[in-house]
């Protein structure tokens, strides 16, 4: 780009020098004039392979604290046309300063509001909206599992026998062995990622990374992404994604912080630079949207997510926040509907239990971290609480406790 603006200014600067000079100045910058459509799309090729956000806006906080930019090699790249129109893009639509619908939301914006003022006004600053005119049905959500061949008998058969079984079709287990014969069994969509069995960095961003790719590849609207001992309630998902548009920048999950996480940056020449962004903890769940992840994908697709892990050496749900809030600058949307065993789950009032989006459990062969909810299920018959709060959700499961017969039927 630099290339095609400079040798036209100098042309600019030398007119008037002589006549001789006027003309074929003249000619010259008519025929760059006239090349200048016909490069473009070349230099436009050139700049994809070197990821860059889309979306540059100077002042944001993150970056603040940390004293030298944290994307040095793409600052300064905000006159780029396409960065513009893609941006505007984000922009399209909707919410501005509709009101809030819930406690949760008006927290986390008040808590980031010096943050939501300085970003440039229309920068994708995504606010819920109430009453979405265009409905969000369950099939516009691709839910991925992350899961692991020795847990398919004790964990992922209770979440296909409880809340998968209501979301069969786009809900997509990523593990690391091949399980036919529990595919066979209960038809739930299994994909052997290929990717190492072991609980290290990455094994676990090689899956992400494949997660992302079959989202990416499935067209549908919302990426959530689950661990194998969630249970998703489907209806307050729908609800809760219902007051987004999936073509926005949403990013929604449970900080697993109070504060952002501070991490050096690898950079080109050898150097590290400390970059501070927030995530959302994996355990918990989260979602993105589609117009989001697009967004990702010079640092998420084809394998690319693995290689931006390594810059940061962190695991994979912060490393899907440090492409969103440090290289994107979308900033997490917090939401306390989202719950990992590393709560504490009893805490949970009883009457909330239902309107949350995602529970857990932990330790529940010793020491029991689990929802308190009373149903048709004992703690011995239902360690994990799942169970209970399915068929609370769905009472006509055929293997829910019946409810008392009515009289006169
Ligand atoms: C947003 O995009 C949709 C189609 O994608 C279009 O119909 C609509 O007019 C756009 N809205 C604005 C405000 O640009
Ligand atoms: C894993 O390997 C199998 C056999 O080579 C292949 O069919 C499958 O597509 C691979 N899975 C992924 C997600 O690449």
């Amino acid at each position: 780009m630099h290339a095609l603006h400079r040798p036209a200014r100098m042309h600019i600067a030398s007119v008037g020098v002589s006549k001789v000079g006027f003309l074929f100045s003249l000619a010259l910058g008519g025929l760059l004039l006239l090349l200048i459509p016909a490069l473009q799309p070349t230099a436009r090729q050139l700049d994809l392979p070197q990821p860059r956000p889309q979306v540059k806006t100077s002042s944001y906080t993150l970056q603040h604290n940390t004293g030298p930019p944290t994307v040095s090699d793409s600052a300064g790249d905000t006159e780029t046309a396409t960065g513009l129109s893609i941006s505007s893009e984000g922009m399209n639509g909707t919410i501005e300063t509709e009101p809030f619908e819930n406690d949760d939301d008006k927290e986390t914006y008040s808590e980031k509001n010096s943050e939501a003022l300085s970003l440039p006004e229309g920068q994708s600053r995504i606010l819920p909206r109430p009453g979405s005119r265009d409905p969000l049905e369950l099939k516009d959500i691709f839910i991925a599992v992350k899961t692991t061949r020795k847990y398919h008998k004790s964990r992922v058969e209770l979440l296909i026998q409880t809340w998968i079984s209501q979301a069969k079709e786009q809900t997509y287990l990523f593990s690391d062995g091949e399980d036919k014969q529990l595919q066979m069994r209960t038809g739930a969509n299994i994909i052997n990622t290929n990717c190492s069995a072991a609980h290290t960095r990455q094994a676990l961003c090689c899956k992400m990374s494949v997660e992302y790719d079959k989202f990416i590849e499935s067209q549908k609207k919302w990426f959530c992404h689950v661990d194998d001992d969630n249970y998703v309630i489907l209806p307050s998902l729908l609800q809760l994604l219902s007051s987004y548009h999936h073509s926005q920048d949403v990013y929604l999950g449970r900080p697993s912080l109070d504060h952002p996480i501070e991490a050096a940056e690898r950079i080109k020449s050898n150097g590290m630079v400390s970059v501070k962004f927030w995530f959302a903890t994996g355990g918990a769940g989260f979602c993105i949207s589609r117009g989001l992840a697009l967004k990702m994908s010079p640092w998420a697709s084809l394998g690319n997510f693995i290689s931006t892990a390594e810059k940061i050496r962190l695991p994979d749900d912060c490393t899907i926040g440090y492409i969103i809030e440090a290289l994107l600058e979308v900033a997490l949307i917090h939401t306390h509907l989202f719950h990992s065993h590393l709560e504490n789950l009893q805490k949970l009032p009883t009457d909330s239990v239902l309107e949350q989006v995602t529970l857990s459990y932990g330790g529940y062969e010793n020491r029991r971290n689990v929802v308190s909810i009373v149903g048709g299920f004992s703690l011995v018959e239902d360690p994990t609480r799942f169970k209970t709060v399915h068929c609370l959700l769905y009472p006509d499961t055929d293997w829910c406790p019946k409810p008392k017969p009515h009289h006169g039927k």
